[in-house]
């Protein structure tokens, strides 16, 4: 499909709207042609040859197809609003739906000011052409048109003499799309880029504050900033140069009626009448010879506004959901790694990954940042699929399941918290709605989140800013814990979720989880080992691989990595499994 078909695609539902616009449009045209033509008929039958009796009908006819001009303009004005409007409700909400099934792969790269610069800026552009550009250039296109016709009703000599400018103008015309369809993709790109920019600063604005970084934003803004307006200009300069082409075109007219009409009128080859009343038809000639330029501009900016939206669109997600996918109310839990590796931008990221786990066990991974514990997780939720090997879910490959019915039975607390705003209890509920509000508590309790949620002034109640600020980050892993156990799965991931609770806290909670139903199968991504060495199976990773695996007791007595990280202090990582930064930044600590 090209980006037109796929806008054509929208605007066919309003198909029937749109023509009766137009036809609105045409009859508003028709109308057009009356008032010069009964201005002519004025200087010749009424004042030449004194027939003043016609005078107060022609009056009344002028009157009244102003009135009908007036009020039919209104009615189009309303159905082509109408006809756009609703085409961008669809369009919006098509692009957004497509927005949220496309997978992490596609979030990884795109930046978000950018998505939604789309679902603003060039959502508008689209609008701006189909509530107005269609009905002005139709409509510029039959005035020039009829006036034209009416003009060789009065001397064809006279009309094929005003006809010489149009070539000039269409080759004008061509010129400058040409040209400026360039510098309107340019500028779109540096309007994206800009706010994508702002937003960025916008939610990141307290890393910019605590590192005192606001000079070097303000200068990095103002580089945006620069490109943005350059890229205007240059756009406006390409048009800038043709606005006088087409403003002598437009005067060309004027002085082709003036000085041959006038000869003839002289020479007695048309009247006067047919001189006013040519000359009541030049606006509707000029106009379209003046405006070409605004209007190639307009369509430009919307055919661009298109091919953005639709190559976002357009983006197929590599993870979906299968054809008639495996549908299980409620999975086991059983989960295998077999051989699985993954690889993305030509790098490794985990390899010959191999485990199994029986419902109800809890796994425990341990291993330094970057390891690859949080993208083992990925590959089980399917936010990515494995390179090669397959991830078995109660023996089916993860790929085989209806993907929401799967990721359903996986409760997951990320390691970046993300917590929308909206009341604490609706964070909580995130994942079942519909629960009471005596579940949320109890979801709270186990997360031991309900004693400080019950010291805020509102409780329950409290709207977490964006991302949850004005909590602590223990307090915000903690109601994503409340989260993902409230939705009592089959399969419970915590990434990294106590890091930033006390050992105390995390020690509550170890015991909490400890009474979660049996048959729950639970990941638990932790830097201390005292979160992780009751695990059924403990996985030490590094570098994308495991490299141990086995309970507390037998890593500890193998004598490996595990082991020596439980001697340094329940939960160090040993020095060796640090990444040479790391390395770096502990000796500079110390
Ligand atoms: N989709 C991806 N594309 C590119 N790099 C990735 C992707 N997923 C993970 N990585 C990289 O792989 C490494 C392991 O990441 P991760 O699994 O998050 O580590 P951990 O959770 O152990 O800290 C990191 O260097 C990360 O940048
Ligand atoms: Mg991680």
């Amino acid at each position: 499909m090209t980006p037109m078909k796929w806008f054509y695609s929208f605007l066919k539902k309003y198909r029937k709207l749109m023509v009766l616009g137009l036809a609105l449009t045409t009859v508003v045209a028709a109308l057009s042609i009356v008032n010069p033509y009964i201005a002519g008929i004025i200087v010749d039958d009424v004042i030449k040859d004194g027939n003043y009796y016609l005078l107060p009908k022609l009056i009344l006819c002028l009157l009244g197809v102003t009135l009908a001009i007036g009020i039919l303009r209104f009615l189009y004005q309303i159905v082509f609003e109408t006809a756009s409007q609703g085409m961008l409700y669809d369009m919006r909400g098509k692009v957004y739906r497509k927005l949220l099934q496309e997978d992490f792969a596609f979030y990884n790269k795109k930046r978000t000011g950018d998505l939604m610069s789309r679902q603003t800026g060039d959502m508008d552009a689209i609008r701006h052409f189909v509530a107005l550009v269609i009905y002005i250039v139709y409509q510029s296109v039959l005035l020039f048109t009829f006036a034209l016709l009416m003009v060789f009703t009065v001397s064809t000599k006279l009309a094929l003499c005003m006809l010489v400018v149009l070539p000039f103008t269409a080759l004008a015309t061509y010129r400058q799309s040409k040209e400026v369809r360039p510098a309107f993709q340019r500028n779109r790109n540096c309007f994206s880029s800009l706010n994508a920019f702002v937003q960025e600063n916008v939610s990141g604005n307290r890393v910019v504050k605590a590192f005192a970084k606001e000079d070097y934003e303000i200068e990095k803004f103002n580089k945006e900033n620069d490109k943005f307006r350059d890229a205007q200009i240059s756009a406006s300069r390409i048009w800038m140069k043709y606005v006088p082409v087409f403003e002598i075109l437009s005067y060309a007219l004027t002085v082709v009626l003036m000085v041959y009409g006038g000869y003839m009128a002289i020479r007695g080859e048309i009247t006067l009448g047919d001189l006013v009343k040519v000359n009541g038809y030049l606006w509707m000639l000029n106009t379209p010879l003046r405006m070409a330029g605004w209007w190639i501009n307009d369509i430009q900016n919307f055919s661009t506004s298109v091919e953005k939206i639709y190559a976002t669109y357009s983006e197929e997600p590599k993870v979906y959901s299968p054809h008639a996918g495996v549908v299980h109310e409620r999975l086991k839990g059983n989960v295998e790694f077999r051989n699985v590796s993954y690889r993305a931008d030509d790098e490794d990221i985990v390899m010959d990954i191999n485990f199994k786990v029986k419902a109800g066990q809890t796994v425990g991974i341990i291993g330094s940042t970057g390891s690859g514990k949080s993208t083992l997780m990925n590959l089980l939720c399917r936010f990515y699929d494995t390179t090669s090997g397959e991830v078995l879910l109660d023996s089916v490959n993860v790929k085989d399941y209806d993907l929401y019915n799967m990721r359903d039975n996986i409760g997951m607390a990320m390691q970046d918290v993300f917590l929308f705003s909206d009341t604490i209890e609706g964070n909580i509920a995130y994942g079942r709605p519909s629960c009471t509000f005596e579940e949320v508590k109890r979801a709270a309790i186990m997360a031991d989140a309900n004693h400080f949620i019950m010291n805020l002034p509102e409780g329950y109640d409290t709207i977490v800013g964006e991302r949850g600020v004005g909590l602590s980050g223990g307090q915000k892993q903690r109601i994503s814990l409340a989260r993902a156990l409230l939705k009592d799965p089959s399969i419970l991931i915590l990434d990294d979720t106590t890091s930033a609770v006390d050992m105390e806290t995390e020690s509550y909670i170890q015991d909490q989880l400890k009474t979660i139903k049996k048959d729950c199968t639970k990941f638990i991504i932790a830097y201390r080992i005292s979160s992780i060495k009751d695990a059924d199976l403990i996985l030490v990773m590094n570098n994308g691989r495991i490299i141990e695996q086995g309970t507390h007791d037998s890593l500890v007595a193998a004598g490996g990595y595990y082991a020596k990280a439980f001697r340094n202090q329940y939960g160090e990582i040993p020095y060796e499994l640090l990444r040479d930064e790391e390395k770096k930044q502990q000796r500079s600590f110390a």
